[in-house]
């Protein structure tokens, strides 16, 4: 008997930000980044290959909490969403690996979602998930979109009505201007019907946060490091890994952890692909990452503000984690 199997995955991958262009980006934030007093570099490039592999890892720790969290409240909500939502489309941004959208496909592709259309910034994993998801559910047709959720996202095809996923708390690697706008552009990607599925890592413990960041096996240290061979693959540079050391911090203030890469000497870096020298002082830091912890009323004022009604607000049993399905 023969009828159609997954072994023939419907794939398209559709390049935005291309490797020329990721390096021309690159070298702009870096330029800046590097000069600035203190020195700042953007998360978005922790993710090449090796990067999303080392966060994968992350994901499995025991100190990480978030990845579970969010897997429990899927588990329990996917029908719920599945009914809300009645998507023709799940469009993924920061998609990664796509390993909880399984959760999220099991009930959304046998209530009529056909599309799946992971967003990322990095191709590898694009391609692979998208062959992975493709194989794993017959019929349903990919469309990867490599680019970067902060320029990019005017180029998502429409694909019906659709439910638009952002998990792992990714939107809190968004400093406060950066994710005002970019709530505003996801609304705008939005027409009547279509819904956000947005996961958000809740303030709790300081020492609980800080251990998910600054694990005992010593990954995020190695991801975190990660960015300088980066910088020296795309910039020429000749960072020394070894040279700086892994910090993770809570700015009480600002309730967001703060990721660091502290210089254990004074140094200078030469950035050939850059034509830059930089010193860095004994004990410098340089801030890689934010990511921000919330509140529920506060993220939900914020989604207002932007535009989006939150119909639906889940937490883990433990509340630790917060995912909200909003409406345009
Ligand atoms: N959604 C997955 C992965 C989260 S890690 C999970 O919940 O486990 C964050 C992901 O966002 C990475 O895959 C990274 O490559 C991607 N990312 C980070 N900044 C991005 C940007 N500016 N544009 C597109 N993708 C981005
Ligand atoms: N979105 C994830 C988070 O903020 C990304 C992440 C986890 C991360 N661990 C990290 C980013 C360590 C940089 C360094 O939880």
């Amino acid at each position: 008997m023969s009828r159609p199997t997954a072994s023939t995955p419907d794939v398209t991958v559709w390049v935005c930000m291309d490797d020329a262009d990721a390096r021309a980006r690159l070298l702009e934030d870096a330029r800046r980044g590097l000069a600035a007093e203190p020195k700042d570099l953007p998360p978005k490039w922790f993710y090449d290959g090796e990067g999303s592999r080392l966060f994968e890892e992350i994901t499995r720790l025991p100190e990480y909490y978030p990845t579970r969290a969010e897997r429990e409240i899927l588990l329990d909500r996917a029908r719920e969403i599945a009914e809300v939502a009645r998507a023709e489309a799940l469009v993924e941004l920061g998609s990664g690996a796509a390993v909880k959208t399984r959760i999220l496909l099991d009930a959304l592709h046998p209530a009529g979602t056909t599309s799946y259309l992971p967003f990322d910034v990095c191709e590898p994993v694009v391609r692979q998930s998208g062959t992975d998801l493709a194989g794993a559910y017959e019929n349903l047709s990919v469309l990867g979109v490599v680019g970067d959720f902060e320029r990019h996202l005017h180029l998502v095809p429409r694909h019906g009505r659709q439910l638009v996923a952002f998990l792992g708390g990714t939107i809190g690697n968004l400093l406060p201007d950066q994710r005002r706008r970019f709530l505003r552009q996801v609304r705008g990607l939005m027409e009547p019907g279509d819904h956000l599925l947005l996961g958000a890592d809740l303030v709790k413990d300081p020492d609980r946060l800080v251990a998910a960041y600054d694990d005992g096996a010593g990954i995020t240290a190695q991801f975190n490091r990660n960015v300088l061979a980066v910088l020296n693959r795309e910039l020429e540079a000749d960072f020394d890994p070894d040279a700086f050391h892994h910090v993770a911090r809570w700015d009480a203030d600002r309730e967001w952890i703060e990721m660091r890469l502290r210089s254990g000497a004074d140094q200078t870096v030469t950035a050939a692909g850059l034509g830059m020298q930089i010193p860095f002082r004994r004990d410098e830091e340089m801030r890689t990452e934010v990511s921000a912890k919330f509140r529920p009323d506060r993220i939900v004022a914020e989604l207002k503000e932007a535009g989006l009604d939150v119909v639906r607000f889940w937490t883990d049993r433990a509340g630790d984690f917060a995912l909200m399905l909003a409406a345009a």
